[in-house]
């Protein structure tokens, strides 16, 4: 089965209005492309009414790591972004089921999100088995993870701020390295140049669906070390 064709299969549970006044906001990309400037920055101030930093899921699917992340603590407080409404609806439905205090998700293409971010905001960014966009040029254009991906994250994580990603497809896993390993603004963690597994208290989707065909799964992590002040349009 396709990347796609899994999260298809979800059932599409429309939110009620009070769970979605309290768990969703939807962006849409062509306001976002012509007027960015109509949505309210993304900062915890705005999001959550909260001064402090924020984790920031891309791509979170049906939120099974986000949704995780939230419960087991309480004290942060974490957006999940998602461009498919089936995923996102069944991740807030389940914010709501568990009644998690400290989350958001917002329906929005990532990529058209980057003038909205601020200077230091995010505590933490995580992409768990984001799409490759394998298949010509022209799908490689929407794919997150490149220069200008790190350039917002130089300017917008806190200093020591990680970005952690898992991917199942190993030559995207070098790309991404390549550029990660080419800013000095960023440093792994660890040793090796990556590693391999990733168990998280609850499987993703994706994961759990990989995982029948023994598929192996990569993972890194990259500290920001230096800071910039230049947020990329
Ligand atoms: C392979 S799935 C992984 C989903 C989830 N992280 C998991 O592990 O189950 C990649 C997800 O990224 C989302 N996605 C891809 N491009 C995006 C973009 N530009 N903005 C927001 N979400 C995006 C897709 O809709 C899809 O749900």
């Amino acid at each position: 089965m396709s990347r796609g064709r899994r999260i298809s299969r979800v059932k599409m549970v429309l939110p009620t209005k009070q769970v979605a006044e309290k768990y969703f906001r939807e962006w849409e990309s062509h306001t976002l492309h012509h007027t960015p400037g109509v949505f309210p920055k993304l900062t915890a101030r705005n999001l959550f009414g909260r001064d402090e930093l924020f984790s920031l899921e891309i791509g979170c699917g049906t939120g099974e790591y986000l949704n995780a992340q939230a419960a087991a603590h309480p004290e942060r407080l974490f957006l999940g972004v998602e461009i498919s409404r089936r995923a996102i609806y069944y991740a807030v439905n389940q914010a709501a089921a568990r009644q998690l205090q400290n989350i958001l998700y917002l329906k929005a293409d990532f990529k058209l999100l980057y003038p909205l971010f601020a200077p230091d905001s995010l505590e933490d960014v995580y992409m768990i088995f984001p799409d490759p966009n394998y298949g010509g040029a022209k799908k490689l254009k929407n794919r997150i993870f490149k220069p200008d991906f790190l350039d917002l994250m130089a300017a917008v994580l806190s200093l020591q701020g990680a970005i952690e990603v898992v991917t199942d497809q190993e030559l995207f896993l070098y790309d991404m390295l390549e550029i990660a390993e080419a800013d000095r603004r960023f440093a792994k963690p660890h040793e090796e140049r990556f590693l391999q597994g990733f168990s998280p208290p609850e499987k993703t989707r994706f994961q759990t669906a990989w995982e029948k065909f023994n598929r192996p799964v990569f993972r890194f992590l990259l500290n920001k070390v230096r800071q910039s002040p230049y947020i990329p349009e």
